[in-house]
Protein backbone atom coordinates (compact mmCIF):
# COMPACT_ATOMS: atom_id res chain seq x y z
CA UNK A 1 0.00 0.00 0.00
CA UNK A 2 1.25 3.23 -0.99
CA UNK A 3 2.56 5.89 2.27
CA UNK A 4 -0.62 8.07 3.58
CA UNK A 5 0.44 11.68 2.67
CA UNK A 6 0.16 14.22 4.72
CA UNK A 7 -0.16 17.97 4.17
CA UNK A 8 0.75 20.96 6.73
CA UNK A 9 -0.59 24.33 7.28
CA UNK A 10 0.67 26.47 9.59
CA UNK A 11 -0.06 29.40 11.29
CA UNK A 12 0.94 31.57 14.01
CA UNK A 13 4.24 32.12 15.74
CA UNK A 14 7.49 30.22 15.04
CA UNK A 15 6.43 27.69 18.35
CA UNK A 16 3.62 26.52 16.09
CA UNK A 17 6.12 26.17 13.31
CA UNK A 18 8.20 24.22 14.91
CA UNK A 19 5.34 21.90 16.29
CA UNK A 20 4.62 21.40 12.87
CA UNK A 21 8.10 20.59 11.75
CA UNK A 22 8.04 17.72 15.42
CA UNK A 23 4.54 16.53 14.02
CA UNK A 24 5.82 15.91 10.44
CA UNK A 25 9.14 14.04 11.96
CA UNK A 26 6.79 11.81 14.32
CA UNK A 27 4.62 11.34 10.80
CA UNK A 28 7.70 9.88 8.61
CA UNK A 29 8.73 8.26 11.43
CA UNK A 30 5.58 6.04 11.36
CA UNK A 31 5.59 5.61 7.48
CA UNK A 32 4.15 8.28 6.19
CA UNK A 33 4.98 10.90 3.51
CA UNK A 34 4.98 14.99 3.65
CA UNK A 35 3.20 16.09 0.66
CA UNK A 36 3.69 19.48 -0.57
CA UNK A 37 0.77 20.20 -1.87
CA UNK A 38 -3.06 19.80 -0.39
CA UNK A 39 -4.47 18.21 -3.67
CA UNK A 40 -2.52 15.43 -3.70
CA UNK A 41 -2.47 14.68 0.46
CA UNK A 42 -4.48 11.83 2.42
CA UNK A 43 -4.68 14.08 5.49
CA UNK A 44 -4.61 18.02 5.55
CA UNK A 45 -3.40 19.83 8.90
CA UNK A 46 -3.99 22.54 9.99
CA UNK A 47 -1.75 23.72 12.66
CA UNK A 48 -3.70 26.81 13.86
CA UNK A 49 -3.26 30.26 16.06
CA UNK A 50 -5.59 31.60 18.97
CA UNK A 51 -3.79 34.57 19.37
CA UNK A 52 -6.09 37.10 17.33
CA UNK A 53 -9.46 36.77 15.84
CA UNK A 54 -8.10 37.33 12.88
CA UNK A 55 -6.10 34.19 12.78
CA UNK A 56 -8.78 32.25 13.66
CA UNK A 57 -11.10 33.61 10.46
CA UNK A 58 -8.72 32.40 8.15
CA UNK A 59 -7.95 29.12 9.32
CA UNK A 60 -12.12 28.61 8.97
CA UNK A 61 -12.10 29.93 6.17
CA UNK A 62 -9.38 28.01 4.48
CA UNK A 63 -10.83 24.66 6.01
CA UNK A 64 -14.66 25.63 4.25
CA UNK A 65 -12.56 25.98 1.33
CA UNK A 66 -11.53 22.32 0.64
CA UNK A 67 -15.56 21.34 0.65
CA UNK A 68 -15.24 20.64 -2.76
CA UNK A 69 -11.65 18.54 -2.63
CA UNK A 70 -13.53 16.58 0.13
CA UNK A 71 -16.97 15.79 -1.87
CA UNK A 72 -14.66 14.42 -4.50
CA UNK A 73 -12.29 12.41 -2.26
CA UNK A 74 -14.23 11.46 0.73
CA UNK A 75 -11.51 9.68 2.90
CA UNK A 76 -9.35 12.61 3.21
CA UNK A 77 -9.04 13.37 6.63
CA UNK A 78 -8.68 16.88 7.98
CA UNK A 79 -7.48 17.70 11.19
CA UNK A 80 -7.15 21.20 13.51
CA UNK A 81 -4.51 21.02 15.42
CA UNK A 82 -2.88 24.24 17.63
CA UNK A 83 -3.96 26.65 19.70
CA UNK A 84 -7.37 26.81 18.49
CA UNK A 85 -7.87 23.40 18.40
CA UNK A 86 -7.37 23.55 22.25
CA UNK A 87 -9.39 26.69 22.60
CA UNK A 88 -12.42 25.36 20.92
CA UNK A 89 -12.10 22.07 21.67
CA UNK A 90 -15.41 19.85 20.54
CA UNK A 91 -16.72 23.52 18.89
CA UNK A 92 -14.74 23.19 15.94
CA UNK A 93 -16.43 19.99 14.68
CA UNK A 94 -19.68 22.31 14.86
CA UNK A 95 -18.49 25.16 13.25
CA UNK A 96 -16.68 23.43 10.27
CA UNK A 97 -18.40 20.16 9.67
CA UNK A 98 -15.65 18.72 7.36
CA UNK A 99 -12.88 18.58 10.14
CA UNK A 100 -12.12 14.78 11.35
CA UNK A 101 -9.28 15.27 14.22
CA UNK A 102 -9.28 18.38 16.58
CA UNK A 103 -5.79 17.98 18.56
CA UNK A 104 -4.36 20.28 20.90
CA UNK A 105 -0.79 21.10 21.20
CA UNK A 106 1.45 18.70 22.64
CA UNK A 107 0.47 15.68 20.71
CA UNK A 108 2.78 15.84 18.04
CA UNK A 109 4.16 12.43 19.15
CA UNK A 110 0.62 10.81 19.09
CA UNK A 111 -0.67 12.05 16.03
CA UNK A 112 0.33 8.94 13.69
CA UNK A 113 -2.40 7.07 15.57
CA UNK A 114 -4.90 9.96 15.98
CA UNK A 115 -5.06 10.11 11.82
CA UNK A 116 -4.81 5.87 11.74
CA UNK A 117 -8.48 6.57 13.67
CA UNK A 118 -9.73 9.34 11.19
CA UNK A 119 -8.96 7.00 8.95
CA UNK A 120 -11.22 4.26 10.43
CA UNK A 121 -14.30 6.29 10.42
CA UNK A 122 -13.99 8.07 13.79
CA UNK A 123 -13.56 11.76 14.98
CA UNK A 124 -10.81 12.29 17.23
CA UNK A 125 -10.74 14.98 20.06
CA UNK A 126 -6.98 14.99 21.62
CA UNK A 127 -7.09 17.93 23.84
CA UNK A 128 -4.88 18.30 27.40
CA UNK A 129 -7.17 18.70 30.33
CA UNK A 130 -4.44 18.19 32.72
CA UNK A 131 -2.10 21.22 31.56
CA UNK A 132 -3.94 23.50 30.13
CA UNK A 133 -6.75 25.46 31.42
CA UNK A 134 -9.70 25.50 29.04
CA UNK A 135 -12.15 28.17 28.48
CA UNK A 136 -15.65 26.69 26.65
CA UNK A 137 -18.50 27.64 26.20
CA UNK A 138 -19.67 23.81 25.69
CA UNK A 139 -19.53 21.59 27.80
CA UNK A 140 -17.07 18.31 27.19
CA UNK A 141 -17.71 15.94 24.46
CA UNK A 142 -18.27 12.44 25.53
CA UNK A 143 -16.44 9.56 24.49
CA UNK A 144 -19.12 7.19 22.22
CA UNK A 145 -18.47 4.75 18.73
CA UNK A 146 -18.32 8.02 16.43
CA UNK A 147 -15.72 10.06 18.66
CA UNK A 148 -12.55 8.99 20.43
CA UNK A 149 -11.79 11.36 23.09
CA UNK A 150 -7.94 11.77 24.28
CA UNK A 151 -7.93 14.28 27.16
CA UNK A 152 -4.26 14.41 27.90
CA UNK A 153 -1.20 15.08 25.95
CA UNK A 154 1.16 11.65 26.41
CA UNK A 155 4.23 13.32 25.77
CA UNK A 156 4.52 17.14 26.85
CA UNK A 157 7.73 17.25 24.70
CA UNK A 158 9.05 15.51 21.45
CA UNK A 159 12.56 15.21 21.30
CA UNK A 160 13.76 15.94 17.88
CA UNK A 161 16.04 15.40 15.14
CA UNK A 162 15.39 18.63 12.83
CA UNK A 163 15.40 16.33 10.00
CA UNK A 164 11.79 18.11 8.66
CA UNK A 165 13.13 22.32 9.40
CA UNK A 166 12.93 23.93 6.29
CA UNK A 167 16.07 25.27 6.43
CA UNK A 168 19.32 22.79 6.72
CA UNK A 169 21.31 25.40 8.82
CA UNK A 170 19.16 27.05 10.58
CA UNK A 171 16.88 25.40 13.21
CA UNK A 172 14.64 26.27 15.89
CA UNK A 173 14.72 24.49 19.36
CA UNK A 174 11.89 24.80 22.62
CA UNK A 175 13.64 25.75 25.55
CA UNK A 176 10.07 26.18 27.41
CA UNK A 177 6.17 25.19 26.79
CA UNK A 178 3.80 27.18 27.59
CA UNK A 179 3.46 31.29 29.57
CA UNK A 180 2.46 31.88 33.51
CA UNK A 181 2.13 35.64 32.48
CA UNK A 182 -1.20 35.76 31.82
CA UNK A 183 -0.91 39.27 30.16
CA UNK A 184 -4.68 40.71 30.07
CA UNK A 185 -5.24 40.38 26.16
CA UNK A 186 -3.67 37.39 25.75
CA UNK A 187 -4.66 33.82 25.06
CA UNK A 188 -1.88 31.86 24.88
CA UNK A 189 -1.43 30.78 28.65
CA UNK A 190 -4.83 29.15 28.02
CA UNK A 191 -4.16 27.49 25.23
CA UNK A 192 -0.08 26.42 25.66
CA UNK A 193 -0.83 25.54 29.68
CA UNK A 194 1.73 26.75 32.39
CA UNK A 195 5.29 27.12 31.94
CA UNK A 196 7.56 24.42 31.60
CA UNK A 197 11.36 24.93 31.36
CA UNK A 198 13.08 21.82 29.81
CA UNK A 199 16.50 20.10 31.09
CA UNK A 200 19.08 21.97 30.20
CA UNK A 201 20.92 18.57 28.96
CA UNK A 202 17.90 17.91 27.32
CA UNK A 203 18.25 21.65 25.32
CA UNK A 204 22.16 21.04 24.77
CA UNK A 205 21.46 17.09 23.59
CA UNK A 206 19.21 18.42 20.69
CA UNK A 207 21.57 21.58 19.81
CA UNK A 208 24.11 19.40 19.39
CA UNK A 209 21.90 16.72 17.06
CA UNK A 210 20.64 19.86 15.26
CA UNK A 211 24.75 21.21 14.76
CA UNK A 212 25.72 17.82 13.78
CA UNK A 213 23.29 17.81 11.06
CA UNK A 214 24.39 20.96 9.62
CA UNK A 215 22.43 23.92 11.41
CA UNK A 216 24.65 26.70 11.50
CA UNK A 217 22.46 28.98 13.58
CA UNK A 218 19.97 27.78 16.45
CA UNK A 219 16.75 29.85 17.95
CA UNK A 220 15.71 28.91 21.12
CA UNK A 221 12.08 29.34 21.44
CA UNK A 222 9.55 30.34 24.36
CA UNK A 223 6.83 32.70 25.00
CA UNK A 224 8.89 34.22 27.74
CA UNK A 225 12.70 32.46 27.40
CA UNK A 226 14.13 35.17 30.28
CA UNK A 227 11.94 32.90 32.90
CA UNK A 228 14.01 29.86 32.04
CA UNK A 229 14.38 27.41 35.24
CA UNK A 230 18.04 26.96 35.45
CA UNK A 231 18.70 30.31 34.15
CA UNK A 232 18.95 31.59 30.13
CA UNK A 233 22.77 33.20 30.51
CA UNK A 234 23.40 29.52 32.15
CA UNK A 235 21.91 28.04 29.07
CA UNK A 236 23.78 30.07 26.43
CA UNK A 237 27.41 29.70 27.89
CA UNK A 238 26.50 25.75 28.11
CA UNK A 239 25.67 25.41 24.15
CA UNK A 240 27.77 27.97 23.37
CA UNK A 241 30.64 25.78 22.33
CA UNK A 242 28.81 23.14 20.26
CA UNK A 243 31.07 22.19 17.83
CA UNK A 244 29.62 23.61 14.05
CA UNK A 245 27.31 25.92 15.63
CA UNK A 246 28.07 29.36 14.60
CA UNK A 247 25.20 31.80 15.71
CA UNK A 248 22.51 31.07 18.98
CA UNK A 249 19.28 33.23 19.14
CA UNK A 250 16.45 33.67 21.51
CA UNK A 251 13.32 34.32 21.40
CA UNK A 252 11.08 35.95 22.79
CA UNK A 253 11.94 37.91 25.74
CA UNK A 254 10.00 39.70 28.02
CA UNK A 255 10.60 43.31 29.67
CA UNK A 256 10.42 42.91 32.84
CA UNK A 257 12.93 39.72 33.04
CA UNK A 258 15.97 41.02 31.30
CA UNK A 259 18.80 40.78 33.52
CA UNK A 260 21.95 42.62 33.39
CA UNK A 261 23.33 39.09 33.91
CA UNK A 262 21.58 38.20 30.57
CA UNK A 263 23.00 41.19 28.59
CA UNK A 264 26.47 40.63 30.07
CA UNK A 265 26.04 37.33 28.25
CA UNK A 266 25.15 38.58 25.56
CA UNK A 267 28.32 40.65 25.50
CA UNK A 268 30.46 38.32 26.17
CA UNK A 269 29.61 35.45 24.45
CA UNK A 270 30.22 36.13 20.25
CA UNK A 271 27.97 33.36 19.10
CA UNK A 272 25.08 34.67 20.84
CA UNK A 273 23.68 37.51 18.61
CA UNK A 274 22.77 41.22 19.56
CA UNK A 275 19.59 41.11 19.04
CA UNK A 276 16.58 41.41 21.57
CA UNK A 277 13.19 40.93 20.05
CA UNK A 278 11.56 42.35 23.83
CA UNK A 279 7.70 43.36 22.87
CA UNK A 280 6.73 47.07 24.88
CA UNK A 281 3.07 46.32 24.14
CA UNK A 282 2.41 50.03 25.17
CA UNK A 283 4.26 53.17 25.75
CA UNK A 284 1.63 54.24 28.71
CA UNK A 285 1.93 52.92 32.09
CA UNK A 286 -1.77 52.80 32.75
CA UNK A 287 -2.53 50.99 29.72
CA UNK A 288 0.64 48.37 30.78
CA UNK A 289 -0.81 47.81 33.65
CA UNK A 290 -4.43 47.00 32.81
CA UNK A 291 -1.89 44.53 30.20
CA UNK A 292 -0.63 43.34 33.59
CA UNK A 293 2.78 43.76 31.83
CA UNK A 294 4.40 44.52 35.76
CA UNK A 295 6.88 47.22 33.95
CA UNK A 296 6.07 50.71 33.26
CA UNK A 297 7.07 53.19 30.69
CA UNK A 298 10.28 53.91 32.35
CA UNK A 299 10.92 51.02 32.95
CA UNK A 300 11.01 49.48 29.63
CA UNK A 301 12.89 52.68 28.27
CA UNK A 302 15.51 52.19 31.10
CA UNK A 303 15.55 48.19 29.75
CA UNK A 304 16.34 49.55 26.85
CA UNK A 305 19.22 52.26 27.83
CA UNK A 306 20.97 49.14 29.95
CA UNK A 307 20.64 47.19 26.42
CA UNK A 308 22.38 49.64 24.73
CA UNK A 309 24.88 50.38 27.36
CA UNK A 310 26.38 46.88 28.09
CA UNK A 311 25.76 44.81 24.57
CA UNK A 312 27.40 47.84 22.53
CA UNK A 313 25.66 47.89 18.55
CA UNK A 314 22.65 45.77 19.93
CA UNK A 315 19.48 45.52 17.96
CA UNK A 316 16.25 45.51 19.84
CA UNK A 317 12.71 44.41 17.90
CA UNK A 318 9.07 45.15 19.97
CA UNK A 319 5.49 43.91 19.31
CA UNK A 320 2.49 46.82 19.97
CA UNK A 321 -1.15 46.65 20.52
CA UNK A 322 -2.76 49.55 19.71
CA UNK A 323 -6.67 50.00 21.11
CA UNK A 324 -6.57 48.54 24.21
CA UNK A 325 -9.57 48.98 25.98
CA UNK A 326 -9.99 52.23 27.40
CA UNK A 327 -6.33 53.31 25.72
CA UNK A 328 -6.68 57.46 25.07
CA UNK A 329 -5.36 59.62 21.78
CA UNK A 330 -2.63 60.77 24.52
CA UNK A 331 -1.75 57.16 25.81
CA UNK A 332 -1.74 56.34 22.43
CA UNK A 333 0.96 59.53 21.63
CA UNK A 334 3.51 57.56 24.65
CA UNK A 335 3.08 54.56 22.61
CA UNK A 336 4.38 56.65 19.83
CA UNK A 337 6.91 58.48 21.91
CA UNK A 338 8.49 55.08 22.62
CA UNK A 339 8.48 54.22 19.46
CA UNK A 340 10.62 57.08 18.16
CA UNK A 341 12.59 56.84 21.42
CA UNK A 342 13.51 53.49 21.79
CA UNK A 343 14.68 53.15 17.51
CA UNK A 344 14.22 49.69 17.28
CA UNK A 345 15.46 48.19 13.92
CA UNK A 346 11.92 46.52 13.75
CA UNK A 347 8.15 46.88 14.85
CA UNK A 348 4.91 44.27 14.63
CA UNK A 349 2.13 45.83 15.18
CA UNK A 350 -1.15 44.49 16.13
CA UNK A 351 -4.53 45.92 16.71
CA UNK A 352 -6.36 44.88 20.13
CA UNK A 353 -8.48 41.81 19.24
CA UNK A 354 -10.11 40.82 22.26
CA UNK A 355 -9.61 36.93 23.24
CA UNK A 356 -12.96 34.86 25.05
CA UNK A 357 -11.63 34.10 28.04
CA UNK A 358 -8.99 36.36 29.19
CA UNK A 359 -9.14 39.29 31.32
CA UNK A 360 -9.30 42.16 29.13
CA UNK A 361 -12.22 40.58 27.27
CA UNK A 362 -14.35 41.55 30.27
CA UNK A 363 -13.62 44.90 29.83
CA UNK A 364 -15.47 46.70 26.95
CA UNK A 365 -13.61 46.78 23.41
CA UNK A 366 -14.39 50.47 23.41
CA UNK A 367 -11.23 51.62 20.71
CA UNK A 368 -13.54 51.98 17.49
CA UNK A 369 -11.96 50.17 14.71
CA UNK A 370 -11.24 53.11 12.68
CA UNK A 371 -9.32 54.75 15.41
CA UNK A 372 -7.36 50.53 16.09
CA UNK A 373 -6.76 51.50 12.20
CA UNK A 374 -5.54 55.04 12.12
CA UNK A 375 -3.43 53.86 15.00
CA UNK A 376 -1.81 50.78 13.54
CA UNK A 377 -0.79 53.17 10.46
CA UNK A 378 0.22 56.07 12.19
CA UNK A 379 2.92 53.99 14.93
CA UNK A 380 3.78 51.80 11.39
CA UNK A 381 5.36 55.32 9.92
CA UNK A 382 6.65 56.22 12.96
CA UNK A 383 8.85 53.14 13.23
CA UNK A 384 9.34 53.84 9.27
CA UNK A 385 10.89 56.55 9.65
CA UNK A 386 13.14 55.33 12.23
CA UNK A 387 14.15 52.45 10.01
CA UNK A 388 15.00 54.54 7.00
CA UNK A 389 17.39 56.97 9.38
CA UNK A 390 19.07 54.17 11.06
CA UNK A 391 19.61 51.99 8.01
CA UNK A 392 20.91 55.08 5.97
CA UNK A 393 23.66 55.44 9.19
CA UNK A 394 24.03 51.68 7.81
CA UNK A 395 25.48 52.47 4.58
CA UNK A 396 29.58 52.03 4.60
CA UNK A 397 29.67 49.42 7.65
CA UNK A 398 30.70 45.81 7.73
CA UNK A 399 28.20 43.36 8.71
CA UNK A 400 28.94 39.42 9.27
CA UNK A 401 25.88 38.51 7.36
CA UNK A 402 24.54 34.19 7.95
CA UNK A 403 23.52 33.53 3.73
CA UNK A 404 20.12 32.36 3.87
CA UNK A 405 19.66 31.43 0.45
CA UNK A 406 18.26 33.33 -3.15
CA UNK A 407 16.91 36.54 -2.23
CA UNK A 408 12.79 36.12 -2.79
CA UNK A 409 12.88 39.05 -4.22
CA UNK A 410 15.37 39.39 -6.63
CA UNK A 411 16.52 35.74 -7.94
CA UNK A 412 19.76 37.39 -8.97
CA UNK A 413 20.73 38.07 -5.57
CA UNK A 414 21.59 36.60 -2.46
CA UNK A 415 19.65 37.30 0.73
CA UNK A 416 20.78 36.93 4.45
CA UNK A 417 21.04 38.55 8.20
CA UNK A 418 23.10 40.44 10.58
CA UNK A 419 23.69 38.97 13.90
CA UNK A 420 20.82 41.97 14.54
CA UNK A 421 18.48 40.41 12.47
CA UNK A 422 18.67 43.06 9.59
CA UNK A 423 17.80 41.32 6.18
CA UNK A 424 20.59 41.99 3.79
CA UNK A 425 20.65 41.71 0.05
CA UNK A 426 23.55 41.43 -1.89
CA UNK A 427 25.70 39.34 -4.72
CA UNK A 428 27.00 35.97 -4.41
CA UNK A 429 26.78 32.69 -5.81
CA UNK A 430 23.96 30.20 -4.21
CA UNK A 431 27.19 28.33 -3.14
CA UNK A 432 27.16 30.98 -0.50
CA UNK A 433 23.92 29.39 1.38
CA UNK A 434 24.34 28.64 4.98
CA UNK A 435 28.12 30.78 5.41
CA UNK A 436 28.55 33.72 7.55
CA UNK A 437 30.20 36.31 4.62
CA UNK A 438 31.30 40.43 5.30
CA UNK A 439 28.74 42.65 3.71
CA UNK A 440 29.07 46.26 2.90
CA UNK A 441 26.36 48.12 3.22
CA UNK A 442 26.08 50.28 0.23
CA UNK A 443 22.42 51.13 0.34
CA UNK A 444 19.19 50.72 2.09
CA UNK A 445 15.45 51.09 2.23
CA UNK A 446 13.14 50.78 5.72
CA UNK A 447 13.14 47.16 5.81
CA UNK A 448 16.67 45.70 3.80
CA UNK A 449 19.83 46.73 3.67
CA UNK A 450 21.76 46.32 0.35
CA UNK A 451 25.61 45.87 0.09
CA UNK A 452 28.78 43.85 -1.72
CA UNK A 453 30.33 41.00 -0.77
CA UNK A 454 33.40 42.15 0.62
CA UNK A 455 35.11 38.01 1.62
CA UNK A 456 34.13 34.84 2.20
CA UNK A 457 34.44 33.83 5.59
CA UNK A 458 34.03 30.96 8.08
N1 LIG B 1 5.18 35.40 24.09
C1 LIG B 1 5.43 36.40 23.17
C2 LIG B 1 4.48 36.47 21.98
C3 LIG B 1 3.04 36.44 22.23
S1 LIG B 1 1.96 36.57 20.88
C4 LIG B 1 5.52 37.64 23.94
O1 LIG B 1 5.06 37.72 25.05
O2 LIG B 1 6.09 38.57 23.44
C5 LIG B 1 2.73 37.75 19.80
C6 LIG B 1 2.19 39.14 19.88
O3 LIG B 1 0.81 39.17 19.56
C7 LIG B 1 2.25 39.77 21.25
O4 LIG B 1 3.52 40.28 21.54
C8 LIG B 1 1.22 40.86 21.14
O5 LIG B 1 1.77 42.04 20.64
C9 LIG B 1 0.23 40.31 20.13
N2 LIG B 1 -1.05 39.93 20.76
C10 LIG B 1 -1.25 39.01 21.73
N3 LIG B 1 -2.55 38.97 22.08
C11 LIG B 1 -3.18 39.90 21.32
C12 LIG B 1 -4.54 40.34 21.23
N4 LIG B 1 -5.48 39.83 22.00
N5 LIG B 1 -4.83 41.31 20.33
C13 LIG B 1 -3.86 41.84 19.54
N6 LIG B 1 -2.59 41.46 19.60
C14 LIG B 1 -2.23 40.51 20.47
FE1 LIG C 1 1.01 36.11 26.06
FE2 LIG C 1 2.17 37.66 27.85
FE3 LIG C 1 2.74 35.05 27.78
FE4 LIG C 1 3.59 36.62 25.84
S1 LIG C 1 4.21 36.76 27.97
S2 LIG C 1 2.62 34.63 25.60
S3 LIG C 1 1.95 38.11 25.63
S4 LIG C 1 0.75 35.97 28.30
FE1 LIG D 1 -0.72 31.79 18.11
FE2 LIG D 1 -0.49 29.77 19.71
FE3 LIG D 1 1.66 30.98 18.84
S1 LIG D 1 -2.02 31.34 19.86
S2 LIG D 1 0.97 33.08 18.56
S3 LIG D 1 0.22 29.89 17.61
S4 LIG D 1 1.36 30.11 20.85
Amino acid sequence: MANIRVHFETFGCQMNKLDSEAAGEALLRAGFEIADDPDSADVILFNTCSVRQHAEERVYSRIGALKHLKRRRPHLVIGVMGCMAQKDGELVFRRAPLVDIVCGPRHEAGLAGLIAEARSGRRVLALDDGRIVRERTARPARASADLLVVDHAPHPYMERDGRTRPSPFQAFTAIMLGCDNFCSYCVVPYVRGREESRPPEDVAAEVSRLAESGAREITLLGQNVNSYASGLPQLLRRIHDTPGLKRIRFITSHPKDVSDDLLAAMAELPKVCRHLHAPAQSGSTRILHLMNRRYTREDYLDMIDRARRIVPGIEIASDFIVGFPTETEDEFRETADVVRRAEFNQCFIFKYSPRPGTKAADMADDVPDAVKKRRNTELLAVQEEVSVRRNREKQGRVFDVLVEGVSKNDPRKLSGRTGGNDIVVFEGPESLAGRIVSVRITNSTALTLFGEKINDER
